[in-house]
């Protein structure tokens, strides 16, 4: 039997698989495109599970495509300690987000089944179907099945921007599973994140403690005007829908700069016809809009609905606005937030308590289990992004927290 002091993870091994699976979809810019149930997803899953496998845990698949591989304990009649997050990416995105939490685990994983160390409670990594939510909105879609927010039919009919709807690409890249969604039970899951903001390097921290998620929002809008001749139409007889939208922008960015620390962002926009000498005729936009109290995030909602009609009434343009999402404030559990602190200070490493900006599958979790997140830095705090860069002692410093929170909360079954 091993002693806990010998359960060191392997930061190099950790890298390497880092750097392997950041082949499937990568840029010529040093980042991923793995966009949700693609071709390049399909990849990295085969490789997920190959790995898993060989490693001899049971890997299981539901009907959201949503992965589990699991370990047995000591005792039957325990449920499983989960590590989890998402290999999916944004259609820019950098190697870490969503990725170090899933092989952080796998090398959490490696590690006690080097180490022939037997836990009390089974051991589970997760992957989980679509966090990103930039193909298929909403994010965090498969994670929000299983905690019961959405059905598995509203998933399988989220359509992307070409009318491919995510039911049946899940079925054409082989991983819509035979598990019904949900009935894979844990009794806790541990996220190991990069914090994708720039308080950790800031502060020189290394561990993040997450203590909960700030709410999110997320709308569609369209504008229309009147598609017409730029050279032949007079400015004052325009009904241009782009300059509408612009317009809008501006008002939602001023949202967030008036509910500090809130944010407001419009971040994916289509001009139709989108051609240099047609006054554009349409624009679809979409908005996100986020903040840590769901009060103010009602006013910021507020805010925004009352400016947009403004805006279209006095350009003579349409206005079709609709919220799509909704993610409330997340506090996460305190039992499993402690043993983070504890598995920081065990490892000797500096820490810092946050909320969480981004959005993460743990926000949705936490309705279906006690949940936490471990953080750590990124350099500039840049994410979503090729650039996105953590180094491999961070790296390192996350996997080895993450399984020391799990034992340490494991240790209680002994
Ligand atoms: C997911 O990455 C989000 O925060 O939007
Ligand atoms: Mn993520
Ligand atoms: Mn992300």
């Amino acid at each position: 039997m091993t002693s806990k002091s010998n359960l060191t993870i392997n930061p190099q091994r950790l890298w390497d698989a880092l750097m392997e699976t950041a082949n499937f979809g990568a840029t010529a810019k040093g980042g991923i495109r793995r966009l949700t149930v693609s071709d390049e997803d399909r990849r990295v899953r085969d490789w997920f599970k190959a790995e898993c496998e060989k490693l001899g845990c049971k890997v299981q698949v539901d009907r959201c495509g949503n992965m589990f591989a699991t370990r047995p304990g000591k005792r039957q009649d325990l449920l499983p300690i989960a590590m989890g997050s998402h290999l999916d990416t944004q259609p820019t995105g950098g190697k870490f987000d969503g990725v170090l939490g899933v092989l952080g685990a796998l090398e959490a994983m490696r590690t006690l089944i080097d180490m022939g160390y037997e836990t009390n409670a089974p051991v589970m990594i997760v992957n989980w179907t679509n966090e990103e939510g930039s193909r298929f909105a909403p994010a965090m879609l498969c994670s929000g099945v299983y905690a019961g927010v959405f059905t598995p039919d509203f998933a399988y009919s989220r359509e992307d921007r070409e009318g491919l709807k995510f039911g049946d690409e899940l079925k054409r890249i082989g991983y819509l599973g035979p598990e019904p969604v949900g009935s894979i039970k844990f009794q806790a899951m541990f996220e190991l994140h990069i914090e994708q903001g720039p308080i950790l390097e800031a502060e020189s921290k290394v561990i993040g403690v997450v203590t909960g998620v700030q709410g999110m929002r997320w709308y569609e809008v369209t504008v229309r005007g009147q598609e017409s001749h730029t050279g032949a139409t007079p400015m004052g007889l325009r009904k241009n829908a782009l300059l509408g939208a612009a317009r809008m922008i501006e008002a939602i960015h001023r949202v967030g700069m008036d509910h500090l620390p809130g944010v407001a962002s419009v971040g994916l926009i289509e001009n139709r016809p989108n051609s240099r000498n047609v006054v554009p005729g349409e624009v679809f936009f979409t908005v996100d809009l986020r903040h840590p109290d769901e009060a103010v995030l009602d006013r910021m909602e507020a805010d925004y609905q009352a400016a947009l009609p403004k805006i279209a009434t006095e350009l003579k343009l349409e206005l079709e606005e609709r919220r799509i999402w909704k993610s409330p404030a997340v506090k996460f559990a305190p039992d499993l937030i402690e043993c983070v602190r504890h598995g920081a200070s065990q490892a000797g490493y500096s820490t810092r308590e946050m909320a969480s900006g981004a959005g993460h599958d743990a926000a949705y979790i936490a309705r279906a289990a006690p949940t936490t997140m471990i953080f750590v830095p990124c350099l500039g705090g840049i994410s979503h992004n090729e650039a996105e860069s953590t180094t491999l002692d961070e790296c390192g410093a996350g996997s080895q927290v993450l399984l020391n929170a799990v034992l340490d909360f494991d240790r209680k079954f002994a």
